[in-house]
């Protein structure tokens, strides 16, 4: 795992936007993983505007967002089918036939999960994930307690995340009890694994994923077993962490040759 601390939130969504950029351009079929919530967001407007203003397209790639609410209506606002779209991918040239999500629709919700890691799986795999992570630990919807293998399901969100989550619907009685979120097993076989967390709020999270024991209570400590992961913090997110020294001379002195 490489740990980037930077203060400024505009620089560490430049450098993610690069790694995003880089596999956009290099690959004939990109398969871009997308996390909703408010982290990515800095890395969205970036890559929003490398489309604008640099011709980056979009038009070849196909994305896959993490999760969904159970029971929104199709078209609510904060179903996070509707969010990526808002948020990013309306604003870019993908085609948007090729922007999935995971089927909330409470009546065929016993094989949402099946149906969507069949479809990742048919699209090639995920080259590139962005994620952010809960203040509970939790990446995509996966709570604390989710296996470590799971594939995608539905979970019952925890009390926590629904308060965190209240901010985006009139009142937290309006927050959905479920979601169907891609597994931790499912989210490992993305190729590069790419988690932007920003703020005080999320430092005893990051400091449990990158530093504590591997273990279902903090989901996001999932990442330990990847081969390549990334993780992009501010300095209130990275306050936590004990090795903070050793992850910033790793970073100075990464070789010009290896990119993230
Ligand atoms: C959303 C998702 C969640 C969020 C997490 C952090 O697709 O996967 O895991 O990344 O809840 O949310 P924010 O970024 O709003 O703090």
């Amino acid at each position: 795992m490489e740990i980037v601390i930077h203060d400024s939130a505009a620089e560490l969504a430049r450098m993610a936007a690069d790694v995003i950029e880089e596999v956009v351009r290099n690959n004939e079929s990109p398969v871009l993983g997308l996390a909703t919530g408010s982290s990515p967001l800095p890395i969205y407007t970036e890559l929003i505007r490398r489309h604008k203003e640099e011709g980056l397209s979009f038009a070849h790639c196909t994305a896959f967002t993490l999760d969904e609410y159970v029971g929104l209506p199709a078209g609510h606002p904060e179903s996070y089918y509707e969010v990526i779209r808002n948020e990013f991918t309306r604003h870019i040239d993908i085609d948007d036939a090729r922007v999935f999500s995971p089927d909330g629709n409470p009546d065929t919700i016993a094989t949402a999960g099946e149906r969507y890691d069949a479809a990742i799986k048919e699209a090639g795999g995920v080259d590139v994930q962005i994620l952010g992570i809960g203040s509970d630990g939790h990446i995509a919807f996966n709570e604390p307690g989710s296996s470590l293998r799971s594939r995608t399901r539905i979970k019952t969100l925890t009390n926590q995340t629904r308060e965190d989550n209240a901010r985006f619907f009139d009142s937290i009685d309006d927050v959905p009890i479920h979601a169907v979120t891609q597994g931790l097993g499912t989210i490992l076989e993305a190729k590069h694994l790419v988690l932007i967390a920003t703020g005080a709020g999320k430092a005893e999270a990051v400091a449990n994923m990158v530093e504590g024991p591997l273990a279902s209570v903090c989901p996001g400590s999932v990442l330990q077993l990847h081969n390549r992961a990334t993780v992009f913090v501010d300095n209130a997110a990275a306050a936590g962490l004990e090795h903070v020294e050793y992850y910033n001379t790793s970073i100075e002195r990464k070789p010009e040759w290896q990119k993230f």
